[in-house]
């Protein structure tokens, strides 16, 4: 006997499952609705790509370069890696397909799986959604405005509630590298406080410290020099103007000047979107009680912050990966993330094709003539369920009952040979007869009348 396998999922990686599907569909839905009236055009790239394009564009001392990849040799000798975001895709495709030559800006949007070897906990996965908006050959502050609040507005659509967007400006090559300088020279006498990936940090990419979420750094990034306060004018008068539209918007935002993004590519505007979640601290306080330490408040709850899209201007991307000089923005939302988010407030995603009629039939000639007359409902566009394994009527009919379809389609024996089918009104119990030829007919006007 051979020993028993139990596959799994690879780790941090998930089974869509029906029940879920429709989270996707409905999101995908509404971006595709909302690409389209903003005019984006599709793009799909490859899941796989030439593993410099990423660490080029990315830069080297990510998190997601140095840690998050998953990097394959082929056989031919050719180092490619599973996507890991989707901006240096699309700047790749911008140069790959002349897109400096057609009518300017190009807008680009995309929908699909991203991979980066994290440690899998709620809402980080191994492969995970994304869908993202990109805007190349526009330099104006007006389209990074119009990309947060396209974002902004299919979550809403999406009824996610208490959303705030942290906004910040990290400056140009103009005056980024002068804001560095500044950064260095105050870390650097307190490199021994920090964390030990904030030395690192303090070497590779000063700018990377303010990102760090541990406490013994946050203490030392609160008094740090914030970039707002070092822009060249070009910047400045482009982070007012952003800002400008989002008050016009009515967008709800929060100046965050320790925003900085885990990529390299961005330039000027960055921005996060949160939700800002109430959450109980049940667990902790239990502790501290068991612990017999003062007990806090009851009810008291902690407002915290997950990251549901990211995004900003990467005005140097596409001439550093050997194109034109073209500026660029754009920003992606995590589907796992909103979904998770979509389920806890309770958001009603319908099925919308929830289908009003059941088919049973008994004996081997009627379950022929189902076979038909369900490829003619389908012709027409009407969806109808079957139990084509259950054989036992009564069976069938709790089946259609347990669905709440509004009527059952009964052909027996009797009926196949009369060439005939009985439709009964599920709500109301009565039957009536009906040819088969007339029954595709019948069922779509009393469908439309209901
Ligand atoms: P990002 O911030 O790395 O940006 O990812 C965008 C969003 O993807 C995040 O806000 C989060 O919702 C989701 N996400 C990221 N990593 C994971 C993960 N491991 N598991 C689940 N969800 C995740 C980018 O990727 C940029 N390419 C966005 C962009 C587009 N910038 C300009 N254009």
């Amino acid at each position: 006997m051979p020993k028993q396998i139990k596959f799994q999922t690879p780790k941090g990686m998930h089974d869509i499952l029906p029940a879920d599907q429709v989270y996707y569909q409905k999101i995908y839905d509404v971006v595709f609705e909302a690409a389209n009236f903003y005019n984006f055009g599709k793009i799909d790239t490859p899941i796989l790509e030439d593993t410099d394009l990423f660490s080029r564009s990315v830069g080297v001392a990510t998190d997601i370069i140095k840690k998050e990849m998953y990097t394959l040799k082929t056989k031919g000798g050719d180092c490619l890696s599973l996507r890991p975001e989707g901006t240096a895709p699309i700047a790749r495709a911008y140069i790959q397909h002349g897109m400096a030559n057609i009518s300017q800006p190009v807008k680009l949007w995309y929908f699909g799986p991203f991979f980066r070897y994290e440690k899998p906990q709620a809402g980080r996965y191994r492969q995970f959604w994304q869908f993202s908006f990109e805007v190349l050959g526009e330099k104006d502050g007006v389209i990074d405005a119009q990309i947060i609040q396209i974002i902004y507005d299919i979550l809403q659509e999406l009824k996610v509630r208490d959303l705030i967007v942290d906004i910040n400006s990290i400056g140009c090559d103009q005056c980024r590298p002068y804001y560095k300088k500044l950064l260095t020279r105050y870390f650097k006498p307190r490199e021994s406080y920090l964390c030990r990936d904030c030395k690192r940090r303090l070497k590779e990419n000063v700018l990377r410290i303010l990102d760090c979420k541990e406490e013994k750094c946050q203490a030392i990034i609160e008094e740090a020099p914030q970039s707002l306060n070092y822009l060249c004018d070009d910047c400045r008068s482009h982070f007012k103007s952003v800002i400008e539209f989002l008050d016009e918007l009515e967008i709800p935002y929060n100046l965050n000047p320790y925003l900085v993004r885990g990529l390299d590519y961005y330039t000027k505007t960055v921005f996060e979107i949160f939700l800002q979640e109430k959450e109980e601290k049940g667990g902790l306080e239990k502790k501290e009680v068991e612990k017999g330490e003062e007990r806090k408040e009851e009810g008291e709850e902690e407002r915290k912050k997950k990251a549901l899209a990211g995004g900003g201007r990467y005005d140097k991307l596409v001439s550093l990966l050997g194109g034109k000089d073209i500026p660029a923005a754009g920003g992606g939302v995590g589907v796992e993330r909103l979904i998770e988010i979509i389920k806890t407030q309770d958001v009603k995603i319908q099925d919308k094709e929830k289908s009003q009629v059941f088919l049973a039939q008994l004996g081997q000639l009627a379950k022929r003539k189902s076979l038909k007359i369900l490829r003619e409902f389908r012709k027409n566009k009407i969806k109808v369920l079957e139990a084509f394994g259950k054989d036992s009527l009564k069976v069938q009919l709790n089946r259609a009952h347990n669905l709440g379809v509004k009527y059952t389609l009964i052909l027996g024996q009797k009926e196949a040979l009369e060439n005939e089918i009985i439709i009964r009104d599920m709500e109301t119990g009565k039957q009536e007869i009906v040819k088969i030829e007339k029954i595709v007919e019948t069922i779509k006007n009393k469908l439309k009348k209901k």
